[in-house]
This record gives C-alpha cells, structure tokens and sequence, in this order.
C-alpha cells in the first residue's frame, strides 16, 4: 500500500457546518496573532497537561478542533497513541495529514470533518478527549460539552478550553499576558475584548452547567492571567464520564468508585431488597468488588447476561456462605479455588473485618471473579435480598 492511500480523510458532508461556523473569529489574521506566533510553543506544554490530568489508556483518542494538528500530531509523537482529527475545516486537517506523512505519522492520524455540536461517534467510544483553542469557536458550547461526554467511555476523560501550559516559561507567560493586555486598546480592540469574554472561567463554568455535566472542574483563569498554577495561563474544562448506574427502584443507591486498579460498586438499599445495572468504568480490567450496605444477604445474584453467579450469607451459627453458579439450565455449587470463587467477608462501619454478619453501618465485601468478565459484558445485573431488618 503506498503511505499517502493511507490517510484516512473521512468526509462527513452532512455534518459540516455552515461558514459562519467560527464564531467571532474575524476574517484576516487580527493583529496580536503574529506577536503570539513569535513566542516560544505552548503545545508541548499544554499536551503535558493533558496527559497530566487526563490519564489516558491508550486506545481511541480525539482532538476536537483539531485545526492543522498542531495537539494531534505532537500528542502522537510523545505517546505513539494514534488520533482522530475533528474540525469543521477541512482544509486546516489536510494540512494537518500533510505534516503527519512528512513525519512518518501517517498510520496514526486520521480526520473527520465534523463539529463538537455533532460528533459522528457513538456513545461510551473515546477514551480521551481533548480540544485546545477550540470550544471559544464553538456555535452551541453547551451542546458540544454534552456531546464529547455522550461519546467519552466511562471513566475518560476530557480536557478542553485554551492556554499555554503550566510548563510554560514565565518570561514567555508574562509575554503573552502583556500583548493580549495591549491589543484590547488596538483598532481591533472590540474583538479582543470578546476573545477575553470568551475565555473567562466564570463563563466555562456556565458553559458546563447549561451541559449538564454530573461533576467537572474549572482549570485557570482566563486568557489575562497565569495565576492557577495547575494550568498556568488559561481556561479549561476538565471531566470523566462516570459509568451508568440504573437502579429498579428510586430510592435505591449505588456508586461507583475507582481506587487504584480496583472499582468498587457501593449499594445502599433502603428496603434491604432491589437490583441494579452497572456499566464498567473504562473496561473491566480492574479487579471489581461489590459492597453492598446490607446487615444479611439471603441472596445475591450477578450475571453477565451469560452467566449467573448466586451468593448466600446463613443467618444463623456459623454463617456459612454458598455460591453457585447457572449456565442455561445448569447450576452447580462453585468450590473454593475454582473459576467462579468469591469471597464474601463482611465488615463493621469502621471497615474492620467482622466474623458472621455485618454491625449497624457496616457491609458486605464480594470479590467477583474474573471468569464474570472474560467474555467482557457490557453491563453486570445485580440483585440482593436482606431479610434482616431492624
Ligand atoms: C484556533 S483554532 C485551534 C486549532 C488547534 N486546536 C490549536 O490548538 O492550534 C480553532 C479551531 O476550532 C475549529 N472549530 C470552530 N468551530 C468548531 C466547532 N463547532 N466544532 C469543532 N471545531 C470547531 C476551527 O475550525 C479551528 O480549526
């Protein structure tokens, strides 16, 4: 195959937006842009952040408003991670797959022309996402912030606004700060003063709340100011998509929290009786445990769609525990050392192990094993019983 039919150029024609897509940027180069081009580099500061605060695994890796690469193809070079180019211009990311065959890229960059209001990617398929100089540009912020957390996996993340790096010179910082101050007295100081608007926390802040977005961060504080040493100067967004959780009834309550490369599903069931569907958080590779807020467990069952795994706690002397397992029509009693082991211990509220049954406030602890998660299943079902009542 020759290198340039390699290049992948995915033209999504409907997706493109009208001219007017870049908002409030002026059509010649405005005055100040030059200046800026003049200072040393911000990306390979900014990529060091990203991948700071981010904590990719590798796998599928999107810069949105990509433009002419200039995240993309440097991101490659530190991580050898492939990425995807989105941008509404076409052209900038041709540019863009030019330098990546220059460098010898070409296998690992690939564009589709698309907006962030409308990514052309399914639900839970990017494992990072990051967007820089972009979302200023963007038609419906908002929008766009909903859509990258529709298509983020769970437990991805995404770092998306503008700056320069918390790496950055300071000499070069204070450069930077002082030509953006001098240019808001220009001819073109209207426009800058927009570009500075734009680029307020308060309204990144704003931007993610109109999205509706279970939790993020606000990194930096604004174009004029180098003062959140996290980030250096600048504004950004920061957030993981949390994994789905559906519980049959309201009042239940199940979390999901990653420690390490364990992921603990914690369930707090007011009636002591109710199910739940998990969705794993970036994969299932981590070791995954259930605690379940419980004083007995009569029954507890978990299936993968494939397999269900039953689990019981004896209420009485002993508390003897017993698991089995059902494939199809077929259940049998799952020995100790065997594919399908799980340890059940139980715990008091200060996360001592206990002998028998959980005290007030305490838990069950279940390990489930890995066969659960060979053939990895989109989702596990849990449902668990306690009788035991007060
Ligand atoms: C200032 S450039 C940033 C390019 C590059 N990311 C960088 O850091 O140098 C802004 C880019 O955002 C793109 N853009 C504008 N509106 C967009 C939208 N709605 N969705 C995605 N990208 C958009 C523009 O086409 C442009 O390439």
């Amino acid at each position: 195959m020759k290198p340039c039919s390699r290049f992948v150029l995915i033209l999504i024609v409907a997706c493109a937006t009208p001219p007017d897509f870049a908002l409030g940027q002026p059509k010649e180069v405005p005055a100040g842009v030059e200046y800026e081009r003049s200072l040393p580099s911000r990306y390979e500061h900014v990529i060091a952040d990203m991948l700071k605060f981010c904590e990719p695994a590798k796998g599928f890796w999107v810069d949105l408003g990509a433009g002419k690469g200039q995240v993309a193809i440097p991101m490659i070079e530190t991580t050898g991670n492939p990425m995807t180019m989105v941008d509404p211009d076409a052209e900038a990311m041709s540019d863009g797959l030019k330098t990546a065959r220059e460098k010898g890229l070409q296998d690992r960059l690939s564009a589709v022309v698309a907006t962030a209001e409308a990514l052309p990617f399914p639900d839970n398929s990017v494992d990072l996402l990051v967007s820089r100089g972009s979302i200023f540009f963007w038609q419906d912020p908002a929008k766009g912030l909903r859509e990258v957390y529709r298509v983020l996996r769970p437990g991805c993340r995404a770092f998306i606004g503008g700056g320069a790096g918390s790496g950055y010179p300071q000499d070069a910082t204070a450069a930077l700060i002082e030509g953006r101050k001098k240019r808001l007295e220009g001819d073109q100081g209207e426009f800058w003063r927009e570009f500075v608007e734009r680029r307020r926390p308060e309204q990144m802040q704003k931007w993610g709340e109109d999205a509706g977005l279970p939790k993020f961060e606000v990194l930096g504080r604004g174009a004029l100011s180098a003062d959140d040493e996290r980030v250096g100067q600048g504004v950004w967004i920061l957030f993981e998509k949390q994994p789905e959780i559906i519980t049959r009834k309201a009042e239940d309550n199940v979390t999901a929290k990653r420690n390490g490369d364990t992921l603990v599903y914690a369930v707090r069931s007011a009636s002591g009786i109710g199910s739940a569907t998990l969705t794993p958080w970036n994969g299932w590779s981590q070791k995954v445990v259930l605690r379940l807020y419980l004083r007995g467990l009569e029954s507890l069952t978990v299936s993968n769609g494939h397999v269900e795994l039953h689990g019981s706690v004896a209420s009485h002397s002993g508390y003897p525990r017993r698991l089995s397992v059902k494939q199809g029509d077929r259940e049998s009693a799952v020995e100790q050392d065997t594919a399908y082991w799980a340890k059940i211990a139980a715990y008091d509220a200060q996360g001592n192990l206990v002998e028998g049954l959980p005290s007030d406030g305490g838990y069950f602890e279940v390990d489930l094993p890995a066969a659960l998660f060979e053939l990895p299943p989109k989702s596990l079902t849990v449902h668990w019983i306690d009788f035991y009542r007060q």
